[in-house]
């Protein structure tokens, strides 16, 4: 089966192009240095040509407000449009656990404005909603810095690695469109303060993480269990311990 696997040379998209061909599909990785753009459309149709399903794991490379509102509409605007004259039976894309829960976050009204363009659209689709990757702790802390401290409320999250997500999208993409959403999660529930405290002192970062209750996470506000998947999640397998002695551990993604 052709699969096109939009933003397919970012941290999730190679890792699930190599695990599509690793199962026999014929997997493209499309982005713009593969000469694909979806916020300009160049690309998309001679890419979508002869495929059965999209997998869109984009990222805006901007995360200012207006930027990844402006990011994600026009993207999945073209995306869709693209994927309805190229005949595609299945379009995946991936989200966010709790998106429809942090509306006061700039980033994520526009994931939700990108939600909301593929369940209108007429085409039967999957959105997968994943917990925080491991890679992305340290970009967590990154962008919760009040002075030169680490602010982090102490609620609960189930974060996983970024294979297990790749692993997940992967499977989803091949089932059948379930035209609603699927949540996928990590193994363990931790604190987040006490989670990226400890990833920061696996990198030798000294930076001291305080509990704060009122710290935002990317601009909105946490309840316990906002970032938290429901009992259906599908679970991965690999715990926080393990993947801290795999080499992905050893290269922190940026913020
Ligand atoms: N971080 C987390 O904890 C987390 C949790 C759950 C879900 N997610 C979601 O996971 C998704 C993927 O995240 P990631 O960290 O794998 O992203 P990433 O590593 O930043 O990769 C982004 C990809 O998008 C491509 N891209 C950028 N602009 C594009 C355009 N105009 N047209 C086509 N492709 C474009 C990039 O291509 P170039 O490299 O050529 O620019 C790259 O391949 C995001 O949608 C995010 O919301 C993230």
């Amino acid at each position: 089966m052709k699969i096109v696997v939009i933003g397919g040379t970012g941290l999730i998209g190679s890792k699930l192009v190599n695990k599509l061909r690793e199962h026999g599909h014929e997997a493209v990785a499309a982005a713009p240095n593969t000469g694909v753009n979806t916020l300009t459309g160049e690309g998309l149709p001679e890419v979508l040509k002869g495929a059965s399903v999209v997998v869109d794991v984009s990222n805006s490379p901007s995360w200012e407000d207006s930027a990844v509102l402006k990011f994600f509409e026009t993207s999945t605007r073209n995306l869709l449009h693209s994927e309805a004259t190229a005949g595609i039976n299945h379009p995946v894309a991936l989200s966010v656990v709790g998106t429809d829960r942090l509306a006061e976050s700039g980033y994520f009204r526009a994931k939700i404005a990108q939600e909301k363009l593929i369940k209108e659209s007429s085409i039967p689709y999957t959105i997968v909603q994943a917990t925080q990757f491991f890679e992305f702790l340290k970009g967590l802390a990154d962008i919760s810095m009040v002075g030169d401290k680490v602010h982090l409320p102490p609620v609960l999250f189930q974060p996983m690695s970024a294979d297990d997500v790749a692993t997940g999208v992967g499977r989803i993409a091949v089932e059948p469109p379930v035209n609603g959403t699927v949540e996928i999660g990590g193994p363990e529930q931790f604190r987040v303060d006490e989670l990226v405290r400890r990833r920061l002192v696996s990198l030798k970062d000294s930076r001291e993480v305080i509990p704060d209750p009122n710290a935002r996470y990317s601009g909105a506000k946490l309840s316990e269990k906002t970032l938290v998947p429901g009992n259906n999640a599908r679970l991965g397998e690999t715990r926080f311990e393990t993947w801290l002695t795999q080499p992905a551990a050893q290269i922190p993604k940026a913020a």
